[in-house]
């Protein structure tokens, strides 16, 4: 089976370890097991000594039961046995996707986005309709176009709230407008919400999962969590029919999640105020100095994110975003990753959420940067 390129894991695979200022990163500031122990007010020596007892068997094929019970209360409508545990999101993305996609089916999703999300499907046969987001629109899903996109053969809407690259969020009311749209059709929304909860400001994020009866949705420990190390993500619905095709499917690729991963998940589900509110501190930080950093760059403007952890950064340098990103690599050592691999020119995806030492240095790094290749000879656009 072919499938496309996935550009931006490629970007990352080849040049993270280049990096010295890496602000391409697009999770919250990893934590160590200690820092996690010490969040979760536990007992790491307890822990282990416990675990080391356990016979390391499958463990709960379907997900640790106190893990779901923790991930289940950040729905308003999901229940234990609603959800189920996958590697990482990006298991769970394929997972999804592997179980209700089939040949021919028609699927609509937005781009930019995770490309999981319009190239698996794809691969898979479909015949996939992309929804532009556009910085016109600040980043948002034009409901009118979406109408025109769908019809009976819809199968999947796929859409990504909170938004990578571009931090958008999408309001209540227009959520709302696509589970009408999608409910018009009978198709699954299914939305990458692996974001949910870095929200620049306070107030409940509704999930997908419990505004339709026909939504799935994905979460992660990887970025609201700091914990990417564990692999462990999940899927939620309340859409039986999607569910027993989703456990069919995961059958044959997961069996169960590792259980030490989940055992070490719930315990940081069981500390999630606390580790949400250390996150929404840095990424509320860390938002509030890249502003004032592109405010005082001639060269730079974004559409400012509401959410997430990355946004994408415009650059009147007329140079290829590849280009422009290998060649900033190599002469500072910031990595940002180049807007083509999210089908955008001119711009790059930055990851703020990172040390604030490291953000401060990179941009500054990458302000000379811009101002030597200016002065220099391209011209700006
Ligand atoms: C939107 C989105 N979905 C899924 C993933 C994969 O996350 P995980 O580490 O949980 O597999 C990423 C990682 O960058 C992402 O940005």
């Amino acid at each position: 089976m072919k499938i496309a390129t996935f550009k931006v894991e490629e970007w990352m695979n080849l040049n993270e370890t280049k990096a010295k200022y890496n602000i391409a990163e697009t999770c919250v500031d990893s934590v160590t097991l200690d820092e996690l122990f010490h969040l979760a007010g536990r007992s790491r020596q307890e822990f282990f000594s416990e675990l080391s007892q356990r016979r390391m068997t499958y463990g709960a094929i379907f997900g640790n039961r106190e893990l779901k019970a923790e991930i289940s209360k950040l729905y308003r409508s999901i229940n234990v046995d609603d959800i189920i545990t996958t590697h990482g999101a990006a298991g769970a993305n394929h997972l999804a996707l592997y179980s209700l996609v089939e040949p021919e089916d028609a699927v609509v999703s937005v781009v930019p986005t995770y490309q999981q999300l319009y190239s698996i499907p794809e691969s898979y046969g479909a015949k996939v309709r992309i929804l532009k987001l556009t910085k016109e629109e600040k980043f948002l899903p034009n409901l009118d176009k979406l109408r025109t996109f769908v019809n009976e053969r819809t199968k999947v809407i796929c859409i990504n709230n909170p938004n990578n690259p571009t931090g958008a969020l999408i309001p209540e009311e227009t959520l709302r407008g696509i589970v009408e749209i999608a409910r018009s059709v009978g198709a699954y929304l299914f939305c990458d919400e692996v974001y949910r909860f870095l929200s620049q400001e306070d107030g409940y994020p509704e999930s997908v999962v419990d505004l339709y009866e026909k939504g799935i949705v994905v979460g992660s420990m990887s970025k609201v969590f700091s914990l990417a190390g564990l692999r462990l993500g999940w899927i939620a619905t309340r859409n039986r029919e999607a569910m027993r095709s989703i456990l069919l499917h995961r059958d044959y690729d997961t069996i169960s999640c590792g259980l030490i991963d989940e055992a070490l998940a719930a315990v940081a589900m069981s500390a999630k105020d606390k580790i949400l509110a250390r996150n929404s501190k840095i990424v509320r930080e860390n938002l509030a100095i890249l502003d004032e950093w592109v405010a005082n760059e001639p060269y730079f403007s974004y559409v400012k994110p509401q959410c997430g952890t990355t946004a994408l950064l415009y650059c009147d340098v007329d140079m290829p975003s590849e280009k422009f990103c290998s060649k900033l690599l190599a002469e500072t050592g910031v990595l940002l990753t180049p807007g083509s691999c999210f089908d955008e020119e001119h711009c790059f995806r930055i990851g703020y959420a990172c040390n604030k030492e490291e953000l401060k240095e990179g941009l500054a790094k990458l302000g000379k940067f811009v101002e030597r290749l200016i002065s220099s000879s391209s011209a700006p656009l």
